[in-house]
């Protein structure tokens, strides 16, 4: 079952660099491989997507280059919003989105209102998102809600845990991908990858095409996974 699809989107700025174009030219290139990998995870009925567009470590590069992921992110609503409607497709954001600058976080605000009730694939942008910062929004919530009685700690346990995160009804990744040859999670859904099945491609994220999704799904379908059981034979 493959219902929860997470990427890391790395390798633009070498792409860029690799044709001695600026980095950000690199993310603009990155538009075309993120409509075809939600084009394919609708086609074939994954019901969650997850791409890592924006960390909380990324606020350290380049001004001009924060700016620039910012306005790449409002064009991209603005050129795909209609089409992503009419798939049916279910924006979300994981993320500190108030850091966000208010025309992206407004854009982004719009695109979530308006496809709120669709029902095919639900398109989640880590947008300013840690794993840590996550988890430390979440025990702050939850310590709040301890201190005005509403919950105990009593109440504590995983499940309640997971009920603080930013998006508690989505289920755990199944597949993380990460492009580029770079093999580590770098602060990418650390709560929830627990049990996720990881796959590096050496393919860097703007040449990343249907083909390579469906290399990583069917080198995911051969893995057997056992969730610290002993697998049953
Ligand atoms: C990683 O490559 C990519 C990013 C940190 C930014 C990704 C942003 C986008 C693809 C555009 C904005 C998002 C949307 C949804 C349109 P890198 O720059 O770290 O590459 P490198 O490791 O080769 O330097």
């Amino acid at each position: 079952m493959l219902t929860h699809v997470g990427i890391i989107m790395d390798g633009n700025g070498r792409w860029a660099r690799s044709r001695g174009l600026p980095r950000i030219d690199g993310h603009k290139a990155a538009e075309e491989s993120i409509h075809e990998a939600v084009e394919y995870c609708g086609e074939i009925g994954i019901k969650y997507l997850t791409l890592f567009a924006f960390s909380t470590e990324n606020w350290k590069r380049p001004k001009a280059e924060v700016s620039f992921i910012m306005f790449l992110l409002s064009r991209f609503i603005k050129r795909n919003i209609e089409n992503l409607d009419r798939k049916d497709v279910k924006i979300r954001a994981a993320g500190r989105l108030d850091d966000l600058p208010s025309k992206p976080r407004a854009d982004l605000d719009a695109a979530i209102a308006r496809t709120e009730s669709n029902q095919g694939l639900n398109l989640i942008l880590a947008l300013s998102y840690g794993g840590r910062a996550e988890i430390v929004d979440a025990v702050k919530r939850l310590t709040a809600d301890i201190e005005t009685g509403s919950k105990s700690a009593m109440d504590i346990t995983e499940e309640s845990i997971t009920s603080y995160m930013y998006l508690p009804d989505v289920p755990d990744p199944d597949l993380i991908i990460r492009t580029s040859g770079e093999k580590r999670l770098s602060n990418f859904l650390l709560w929830e990858s627990v049990y996720s099945e990881l796959y590096f491609a050496d393919t860097l994220w703007p040449d990343f095409r249907r083909k390579h999704l469906q290399e990583a799904f069917a080198d995911y379908g051969a893995r057997r996974r056992r969730f610290g059981d002993i697998g049953g034979n």
